[in-house]
């Protein structure tokens, strides 16, 4: 049977893919955000994933206002990057792992999640700069085969912090239940807190990020007793991209499973508070 190994959640943010292909990593905007990945991308070539379940939001690359599913799950050969209009390099397309795609969308509209399935999908800046960021030498070969999983935070109604953490648990069983000698990595991608429109533009919640953080080692549900509203409020408009760290810390068990083993909170990079936090699924 397949095996989480562990979780890696991240902020991802235009800018990044600008200072990469600028070579800016050691300069001093950048390097404490930069440097916080040395540890991350360490434990990676130790612990060498076979696949990686990424869960991300699209920003209006792949879906669009007129169609915007809830949840949806990629379940394609390969999953290809394309120009969103930020001035980044596209990064080279994705290898995917149809098997576990096609396991996962079973088992979780099994439990009554209705998803949106993908056999062709592009994939943003959300899923493709944190797999820059994690490997940042993997050149045209990416060294995981990927499974993205989506869920919308840009048309109301969002779904619920509830309703993702039990996604995200829905994901860990169904990697558990694969049959497959395979390692999956779970990362999640987006947060924190941050505010790109209106009159709250610059919003950022250091408090309140230190502590969903802290909450995602000692209580990982405690995101879910707020609305998605509360959540705006308190992280911004962009910030409830949380959700993504909310379901991929579901996907690694209770407090009991995992471990820490890295974190970093850095801001800002652009708009928003850049955090980065690593887990290790206990044996
Ligand atoms: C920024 C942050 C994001 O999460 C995003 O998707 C786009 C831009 C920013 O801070 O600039
Ligand atoms: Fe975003």
């Amino acid at each position: 049977m397949a095996r989480i190994v562990g979780g890696i959640v991240t902020s991802h943010v235009p800018a990044i893919g600008r200072a990469i292909a600028g070579g800016l990593q050691q300069e001093a905007y950048w390097k404490p955000f930069f440097d916080g990945f040395a540890p991350v991308q360490q434990w990676l070539a130790e612990v060498k994933p076979d696949v990686a379940v990424v869960i991300y939001n699209d920003h209006g690359l792949n879906f669009f206002l007129d169609k915007m599913p809830t949840f949806a799950v990629g379940a394609a050969p390969q999953y290809s990057n394309a120009d969103e209009g930020w001035g980044i390099p596209t990064l080279p397309a994705f290898p995917g792992d149809q098997d576990l795609s096609w396991h996962l969308i079973e088992e979780l509209v099994a439990k009554e999640f209705d998803l949106t399935t993908c056999q062709e999908m592009l994939v943003d800046h959300a899923f493709t700069l944190p797999m820059k960021l994690l490997w940042p030498n993997a050149g045209e070969a990416w060294p995981v085969r990927t499974v993205p999983v989506c869920i919308n935070t840009v048309q109301h109604p969002l779904p619920s912090a509830g309703r993702c953490f039990k996604l995200g648990q829905a994901i860990g069983e169904a990697v558990a239940s694969w049959d497959a000698d395979a390692r999956v990595v779970v990362i999640g991608t987006g947060g924190l807190s941050h505010q790109l429109d209106g009159e709250r533009a610059g919003f950022i919640n250091k408090s309140f990020d230190l502590e969903f953080m802290d909450s995602l080692v000692n209580d990982p549900a405690w995101a879910t007793r707020y609305s998605v509203e509360e959540l705006i409020e308190l992280t911004g408009t962009q910030g409830i991209e949380l959700l993504m760290w909310v379901a991929a810390r579901a996907a690694l068990g209770g407090v009991d499973q995992v471990r820490k083993l890295h974190a970093n909170y850095h801001i800002p990079i652009s708009n928003t508070a850049a955090g980065l936090m690593l887990f290790e699924s206990k044996d």
